[in-house]
């Protein structure tokens, strides 16, 4: 999802908002640009990656001020006239923006009535036209912002500079931004990530919030007032973002697991929530991707009543009740739009579970409880997922009063040798399926999702009674099936699974309990891991599916970390 960094100093602006755009990749972008803020604007924008930009700054003029952007594509297709900064008329106004005017078509012809011409297909330029209108006005720069935000209906981090001021507007509505306090120097993010090298000391601004920044001071006003609003102090430093020595940060983040999961554990709020949770009758659980398969985990553990519904189709399905919101980033957006409809109806309590301190959905949600992964880089959620599940079992085991489990992870990770063997097999196949029963159904659905994201292999998940409603149809000779078969009750029926698929030619790819003699018998690809409660398997059972997508993807030639026309946090419905 666009990125947005902004920086007011005494100068090195091209250097550090170049920085902050690198940092902030990792939400996925099609295109990235800047502008510098000097007697006029310098504006360097292109389609592509920021590294393209980097040969091309040194020719820029130096400035103290300045804002930046990765944009990823919601109107209009990645191109250079696409990318942001916008700019008005004049070109005295530059605006980056991300989410999405919902009202851009009704101002932008208003505009064009008026004599503006535009460039781009975006809906973001209409904001630094319709500044440019409200200057002319004669009234000061933030009078002239304060009344265009006014206008502007649907989402929005929006950063505006004009020429020979060295202030950064800003404002926000359903799409994140935070200030970075510094000395002499202030900054402006959608993550705390694209200032961490030079301050931990954050603001987050809040929903309606609007104001303007220079290398002094910070201004910020709500409802036309003026308003303080905490500081925090972030935890994570600017080496957690970094590789350590990996490749890539997703193989950096899934061996983080046995720390994550560990510290995630540690939490005191864990108990609160289960508390919180035992007295109620029923909880409805709303969550997307990965977060959505944390959600499904907790069903086959739980003894709670429970719901599990994607976030995207919560509005049609919702019928009321306490809500238990799950999401690594707590930003997104068909996530947040859940909960904003439980609060329309007045539907009940809302829990968070979330990854991303000071987001929105912990601002949103009456209680929320974290996972403490750190920051994850990599698109794909590994480490944060494992982190969900340490959460919802620690719940579960609180609830039924069982001792806070362990989990052997590093005796998981070991198997990384074994899938990057597996990997030059699987990198060769046109598709996988994926199967398991009960818990295990999870982790073949993960498993699968992060094969199809990360590999771009035609990768499907079923529960094992499934197959012979249909798939079983696909299996032929050499088509491989991985099964996921701890030992629980499920087992036997599960060998019943991959006896079917050895009858039709399909070549069985087996997880299960190391020494299960009997799995071994029979499939050549057996590998073992060590013995978990059987509720709560697919916390360790993923680990060798996340390393074999990893090892495959790369094999193949792709980015793990950045896969194709994905982002780290979906910022829009
Ligand atoms: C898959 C993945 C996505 C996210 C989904 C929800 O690897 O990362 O499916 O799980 O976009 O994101 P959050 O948890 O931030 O709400």
């Amino acid at each position: 999802m666009c990125g947005i960094v902004g920086y007011a100093g005494g100068g090195g602006a091209r250097e550090v908002l170049l920085r902050g755009l690198k940092s902030l990749e990792y939400r996925g972008y099609d295109s990235a640009g800047l502008a510098l803020c000097g007697d006029r604007l310098h504006l360097l924008k292109d389609a592509g990656r920021v590294a393209d930009l980097e040969v091309r700054i040194e020719h820029m003029t130096e400035a103290g001020t300045g804002i930046g952007h990765t944009r990823w594509a919601t109107h209009g297709v990645p191109s250079q006239i696409n990318a942001h900064p916008h700019t008005d008329c004049t070109r005295k106004v530059a605006v980056i923006h991300n989410g999405i005017i919902e009202n851009f078509m009704e101002l932008k012809s208003e505009l064009m009535k008026g004599g503006h011409k535009f460039k781009s297909d975006t809906d973001t330029e209409v904001i630094p036209h319709m500044i440019e209108e409200e200057l002319n006005k004669q009234q000061g720069m933030m009078d002239a912002f304060r009344k265009v935000v006014n206008k502007l209906e649907g989402s929005y981090a929006i950063l505006a500079i004009i020429e020979g001021k060295n202030e950064i507007y800003f404002a926000r509505k359903h799409s994140p931004l935070v200030i970075g306090l510094g000395r002499g120097e202030n900054f402006l993010a959608s993550d705390v990530i694209a200032f961490l090298p030079h301050t931990r000391c954050a603001v987050f601004v809040k929903d309606g919030d609007i104001g303007w920044v220079n290398s002094e001071k910070i201004y910020v006003e709500a409802d036309g007032n003026k308003v303080e609003r905490p500081f925090t102090n972030i935890e994570w430093s600017a080496e957690d973002a970094m590789k350590g020595g990996y490749p890539h940060f997703m193989l950096k983040e899934i061996y983080e697991q046995p720390d994550a999961v560990a510290n995630t554990l540690l939490d005191a709020r864990i108990e609160q929530l289960a508390t919180e949770l035992g007295h109620l009758k029923e909880l409805e659980i709303v969550a997307a991707g990965t977060s959505y398969h944390a959600g499904l985990a907790f069903m086959y553990a739980s003894d709670l009543k429970t719901r599990l519904l994607v976030s995207s189709e919560f509005r049609a399905l919702y019928k009321g009740g306490d809500v238990l919101a799950i999401s690594q980033s707590g930003e997104t957006a068909d996530t947040l739009q859940a909960v904003r409809q439980v609060r329309a109806v007045n539907g009940g309590k809302v829990f968070g579970l979330v990854n991303v301190n000071g987001s929105t959905l912990t601002r949103l949600a009456d209680q929320t409880v974290y996972t403490h992964a750190g920051p994850e880089i990599g698109v794909a959620a590994t480490k944060t997922f494992t982190s969900q599940l340490a959460v919802l079992y620690g719940i579960d085991a609180e609830l039924k009063g069982k001792k806070i489990p362990t989990f052997d992870i590093e005796s998981a990770l070991r198997l990384n040798g074994e899938m990057k063997k597996l990997s030059i097999d699987m990198s060769r196949r046109q598709g996988i399926f994926y199967i398991g029963r009960g818990p295990s159904s999870v982790t073949a659905r993960e498993g699968a999702l992060k094969m199809k994201e990360l590999a771009y292999i035609q990768a499907e998940a079923y529960e094992g009674g499934e197959l012979k409603h249909g798939p079983l149809a696909l299996i032929e000779e050499g088509v491989p099936v991985v099964a996921v078969c701890p030992n629980d009750i499920h087992r036997k029926k599960m060998i019943g699974s991959i006896e079917e698929v050895k009858a039709r030619g399909g070549v069985p790819v087996v997880f299960g309990e190391a020494g299960d003699k009997e799995l071994k018998a029979i499939s050549d690809r057996f590998y073992g891991l060590p013995a978990t409660d059987p509720f709560y398997s697919p916390l360790t059972y993923v680990v060798p599916l996340q390393l074999l997508a990893y090892h495959t993807a790369v094999l193949l030639g792709w980015d793990p970390d950045k896969p194709r026309n994905l982002a780290k946090s979906v910022t829009v419905e």
